[in-house]
């Protein structure tokens, strides 16, 4: 209990640190991983279900089309392997391959990794009541440190599930490190499957993060609302407006905060000054071409061992294994 208290506090204290710092910094930014606030976890579940957002139902398409296919690249003798994902969100599309993999009868232990511990109670809850038989344990934390404990266990095969397009909110020397961290803690015959959103009409990708109905604005908003809520801030919402923007050169599509009017804002002590139309930038979700995908896969010491599409070819989960 005091220790679950401590946690929350030494959390709120480095949320406010990374407001602060990105508030005062000559251009502003706030990290999107501080989205995901039990509110937003909401609004991003929302976001899933639009029509706009074609990524979830991309996504759902290819384990659907390859689920048997992926069992069997997973464990080809039906041995005992783990299966351990990176921000496991909600499971929608994980639970497909649950399913075929107990169908299957191979035996396999899953362990979801998530920062947000609201969002691993229900998928705690909706597991044990949907997949009884399921063998599972969530873990709220850092990806690193349960793969640090998995290196030292190697009489299994470890499986790592990076779904959903999660790598487009890195720069790509995050995504190199993040990769090539993952290579450094893998053993021979371990896999990474990581799903990624491929470059399409830009006016397909602008749309998916502009939704008409707002959702997504909402979303970065929240952002702002959850400053006033956790850390005391006085943003009026209302002042500020979501601007995304797509460029099909980068492969960046980046969304920021724009104020509306010349404004101060204060958060705890501090007041920080907004000219009028200054950006907050907010997030990044880049877009890869498939060539870029299998050169990050390369620099990061992996080797591609298959490429699975949807049937529009929007998306790809690509398995990846290291280099020998
Ligand atoms: C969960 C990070 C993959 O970047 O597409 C959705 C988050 N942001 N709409 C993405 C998001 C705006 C999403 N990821």
């Amino acid at each position: 209990m005091f220790e679950t208290i401590e946690k929350e506090i030494v959390k709120n204290k480095q949320f406010l640190n990374d407001v602060i710092e990105g508030l005062s910094a000559d251009s502003k930014h706030i990290s999107s991983k501080y989205f995901y606030d039990k509110k937003g976890d909401a609004i991003f579940q929302q976001i899933m279900h639009m029509d706009e957002y074609y990524l979830t139902d991309a996504e759902l398409d290819i384990f659907q089309t390859h689920k048997c296919e992926i069992a069997k690249i997973f464990s080809p003798e039906k041995e005992p392997f783990n299966l351990i994902e990176f921000g496991a969100g909600d499971g929608m599309k994980t639970k497909v391959l649950l399913k075929e993999l107990l169908n299957h009868e191979i035996p396999f232990d899953y362990i979801p990794i998530d920062i947000s511990q609201n969002a691993l109670d229900q998928l705690n809850k909706s597991l044990t009541k949907e997949m009884p038989d399921l063998s599972f344990k969530g873990i709220q934390g850092d990806y690193f440190d349960v793969l640090n404990k998995l290196k030292e266990d190697n009489n299994k095969r470890n499986v790592i599930l990076f779904l959903g397009s999660n790598i487009g909110n890195f720069t790509n020397e995050e995504a190199l490190s993040f990769t090539s961290n993952i290579s450094g803690k893998l053993n021979p015959g371990d896999l990474l499957f990581i799903g990624v959103d491929l470059k399409k009409d830009p006016r397909k990708i602008l749309l998916a993060y502009n939704d008409p109905t707002g959702i997504t604005a909402e979303f970065n908003y929240n952002l702002l609302r959850r400053i006033n809520r956790e850390l005391g801030g006085n943003f009026d919402i209302d002042q500020f407006e979501h601007h995304p923007t797509y460029d099909p050169v980068t492969g960046e599509c980046k969304s920021a905060l724009l104020s509306k009017i010349d404004q101060e804002v204060a958060i705890d002590d501090q007041t920080f000054h907004f000219a009028k139309w200054e950006p907050i930038h907010t997030e990044i979700s880049r877009k890869y071409s498939l060539k870029q995908l299998h050169q990050l896969a390369n620099n990061a010491g992996f080797k591609v061992k298959i490429d699975l599409f949807d049937s529009n070819k929007y998306f790809v989960d690509s398995i990846w294994e290291i280099k020998d």
